[in-house]
């Protein structure tokens, strides 16, 4: 376990007169990214659509961009250098990457879980997702290039975390990743409350399973007659036979499969 208990508070609003019941307003913590990379310009448009600009309007979420060109001694706002030893490319150099993580850490009062976002990192599923939701903030280090010297590991310590087993020409996509998915967990940020509950790999551990919209008909394929019969009782059954027999055919490692 990575996480730091998120801590979600309820309030009750001050009794205006002692007939009325007090309203109870719920009050839930705002979590804060920063971002790291020599290319923040391509959260613009990602930060500007969907859940997470609501998420940011409704100040539940945060995110907050900074590039390591900022940070840089060099006159020429050089960040990286060629590796020791030869070989191709470039890499992230030490005092940018150190100061930039050094100074935004200390923007607020809590200096988070630094992330760094690397292929070799630990593999991001929804365990760990849901590890990552526990914090408060998370700063997340974007590498480009070949990478980041390795020093940067060895004194900043960060929890390295994969995107998946391939190489991305940079950190910022696994790092949308990560705030896709983490926003998800987050009280409040999903219009419907119970919506991540039935998602695949979430409280049931298994695959969710299909699911249809109008019309009825398409092409000759037809929505399946439970689905339409209005017996509740009977559609959760279909609902969960149908997420144990996709995760057998699908996923049969899953380790609700084998339960
Ligand atoms: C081209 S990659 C460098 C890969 C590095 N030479 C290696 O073989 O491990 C540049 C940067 O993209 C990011 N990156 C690439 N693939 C990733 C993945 N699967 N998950 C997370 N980050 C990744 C990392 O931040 C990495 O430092």
């Amino acid at each position: 376990m990575v996480a730091k208990k998120r801590v979600v508070k309820k309030t009750v609003a001050k009794k205006k007169n002692r007939l009325s019941k007090p309203p109870i307003v719920w009050q839930y913590r705002v979590m804060r990214f920063d971002v790291l990379s020599i290319f923040p310009d391509i959260f613009t448009s990602y930060l500007q659509q969907s859940l997470l600009k609501l998420a940011i309007e409704r100040g539940l979420v945060e995110v907050h961009l900074w590039d390591f060109r900022e940070f840089t001694e060099d006159k020429h706002q050089k960040v990286d250098d060629k590796p020791f030893g030869g070989g191709p490319g470039m890499l992230l150099c030490c005092q940018p990457i150190f100061d930039c993580v050094e100074s935004v850490q200390q923007k607020s009062e809590e200096p988070g879980q630094l992330v760094m976002l690397s292929p070799q990192g630990r593999r991001l599923d929804h365990q760990l997702v849901t590890e990552l939701a526990e914090y408060d903030r998370l700063v997340l280090l974007c590498g480009r290039y070949e990478g980041f010297d390795e020093r940067i590991r060895e004194g900043l310590k960060p929890l390295e975390i994969s995107a998946g087993d391939f190489v991305a020409n940079g950190g910022e996509v696994p790092a949308m990743l990560v705030i896709d998915t983490v926003i998800r967990m987050i009280p409040g940020v999903l219009g419907d409350e119970t919506s991540n509950r039935y998602d695949s790999f979430a409280q049931s551990g298994l695959l969710e399973g299909p699911q249809y919209t109008r019309p009825r008909e398409f092409r000759g394929m037809s929505v399946p007659e439970v689905l339409l019969s209005g017996d509740h009782e009977k559609i959760e059954r279909w609902r969960h036979e149908q997420s144990l027999q996709r995760t057998r055919e699908r996923r049969g490692e899953l380790p609700a499969n084998r339960g």
